[in-house]
């Protein structure tokens, strides 16, 4: 029999935590992360750089099929690649998000691809731990386990602000300011409210998922906690 592979699905709002416990948790366990924010970030990106209009569908289909090849995800570091050129440095920024939630929107868009998560899936040598907004309802619902991982506003602002601090990216915010992290809430308010209340797809826990609120969580906590349900689950040692 041919064992199907084991998948945690963390779905979640914005600045939740979802990125980066998943991939602390993948370091300390040898399993596979799969952040599928990144493909809707990547035709989001390509999408503006090739003058495409973002609300258009039909071309946005049109470009995941002839992209979807082209794709290379190194699960390893996380980094996405398109025709070799590393997408990763460009593709955390405000404007790749709301771009990203923007082409979300488009049902066309989702269903392309969906099948290219679940092909991540189906090629990895190992666990998965895939994280995104629909993961446990749409892309994987048979997910062994199923977290749906929320946190404060501020809370998600002010960690968001911190880690665009520490990126590489020449579009950082210099310093925190009371201003930044209002601008910043707005932001994150607007892509949670464009997620949730989209038809196709929207941001919502699935039944069986298990709501993990980190607000008064340390990191470590929260990689725990993971951790240990993944032991309740017995898909750890
Ligand atoms: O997770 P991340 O912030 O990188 O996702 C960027 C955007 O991509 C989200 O705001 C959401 O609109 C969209 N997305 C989605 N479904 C997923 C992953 C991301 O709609 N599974």
């Amino acid at each position: 029999m041919i064992r199907k592979n084991r998948v945690v699905a963390i779905d979640g709002p914005a600045g939740s935590g979802k990125s980066t416990v998943s991939s602390t948790v993948c370091q300390s366990t040898g399993w596979i992360y799969l952040s599928t924010g990144l493909l809707y970030r990547a035709v989001g990106l390509i999408g503006e750089e090739k003058g495409l209009n973002l609300d258009d569908e039909i071309s946005l289909g049109q470009l995941i099929d002839s992209f979807k090849d082209t794709l290379r995800w190194d699960s390893k570091t996380g980094h996405i690649f398109y025709q070799s050129r590393n997408l990763s440095p460009e593709i955390g920024s405000v404007r790749s998000g709301n771009n990203a939630s923007r082409v979300a929107k488009l049902p066309l868009v989702r269903e392309k691809l969906l099948p290219i998560q679940r092909s991540f899936i189906t090629m990895a040598h190992t666990g998965v731990v895939m994280d995104g907004r629909d993961i446990g309802t749409v892309v994987y619902p048979e997910a062994d386990l199923k977290i749906f991982m929320i946190a404060s506003l501020e809370e998600r602002a002010k960690r968001r602000i911190l880690q665009l601090s520490k990126e590489k990216s020449p579009k950082k915010p210099q310093t925190f300011s009371p201003e930044l992290l209002t601008d910043m809430m707005r932001d994150i308010a607007q892509r949670d409210l464009q997620d949730s209340s989209r038809k196709s797809a929207p941001l919502k826990k699935a039944d069986d998922a298990l709501e993990l609120d980190t607000s008064g969580l340390t990191f470590d906590e929260v990689v725990e906690k993971v951790i240990s349900l993944m032991k309740e689950r017995k898909l750890l040692p």
